[in-house]
């Protein structure tokens, strides 16, 4: 604990001492959704590998790269590129970008993700805001002594996504005309795809959307008392009935189709914060 604590202040001394203004709000931006980082202005661009104790990001479709700037006048720090359990990262790296968020002083969370939609009524480049999750990884960030510092022992997570910044997002969208869907995403570790008595399952459950991802950063941002917003960019059909199967490919792909719609709709949120 001490060393995760001792890396984490590390990092984020490393930051501000480069950033060029204390950020706001730490953007994590999913798989092909890392266009929204031209939009920033002022910009200070920092690799990965150049930020201490940060694991690198691995996967195709993540750059591996942090920018800090304006985005709508206010202060970001976004990240292209996030871990994911599947890559064999520990759920401590995974959220160790939130614990270096944490200390640099951000108030609220914004969370991107590919997700697979397994509500009917869910198409192929639909966005759709989080309302909840379910936690189907198998493992928690916050597993292990608890750092009082950090955050409480057993976190409440009622309202995981926050309420106000739900409404937020679904009054900035209508405004722009932007349709969106709400639902609950599924959290599995990955990396296979999920069979089809998997998605059966999961939609029974109460899952409207399946991915590998955001849910362990959520449960960090919580636990660090953030307000966080996540958006899922459904990128292929996830019913158990659909013909194809889902691949990499066609994820990055409609993920690129629906990247401008969700830039949008973040800057114009970021806008209000
Ligand atoms: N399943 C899990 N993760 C995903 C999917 C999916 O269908 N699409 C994008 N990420």
């Amino acid at each position: 604990m001490d060393n995760l604590r001792a890396k984490m202040e590390f990092a984020a001394s490393f930051l501000n001492k480069r950033l060029s203004c204390p950020p706001k709000v730490g953007i994590i931006l999913g798989t092909g959704l890392g266009g929204l980082t031209a939009k920033i202005t002022e910009q200070v661009v920092i690799p990965y590998k150049d930020i201490p104790y940060f694991p690198r990001a691995t996967v195709k479709g993540h750059a591996g790269k942090l920018v800090s700037g304006q985005l709508a006048a206010r202060p970001v720090v976004a990240f292209g590129g996030r871990f994911h359990y599947y890559e064999g990262y520990t759920m401590g790296e995974i959220t160790f970008p939130i614990r270096v968020m944490q200390l640099l002083g951000i108030k609220y969370l914004i969370i991107t993700n590919a997700a697979g939609g397994m509500n009917p009524d869910f198409t192929t480049g639909d966005l759709m805001i989080i309302q909840d999750h379910i936690n189907l990884m198998g493992d928690n960030p916050l597993i292990g002594p608890n750092d009082p510092e950090l955050g409480p022992r057993f976190p409440e997570l009622s309202q995981a996504y926050n309420y106000e910044l739900r409404q937020l997002a679904i009054r900035k969208a209508a405004e722009a005309g932007i349709s969106v869907k709400k639902g609950v995403y599924v959290a599995v570790p990955g990396p296979n795809f999920e069979t089809p008595a998997e998605l059966i399952f999961l939609a029974r459950i109460g899952g409207d959307a399946v991915g590998m991802s955001t849910v362990p950063e959520v449960i960090a941002a919580c636990h660090a008392g953030l307000k966080v917003l996540g958006i899922s960019c459904i990128t292929n059909k996830a019913d158990g009935h659909h013909p194809h199967a889902a691949d990499h490919e066609e994820v990055l792909a409609a993920a690129a189709r629906a990247g401008g719609r969700l830039q949008q709709l973040v800057e114009l949120v970021v806008s209000d914060l």
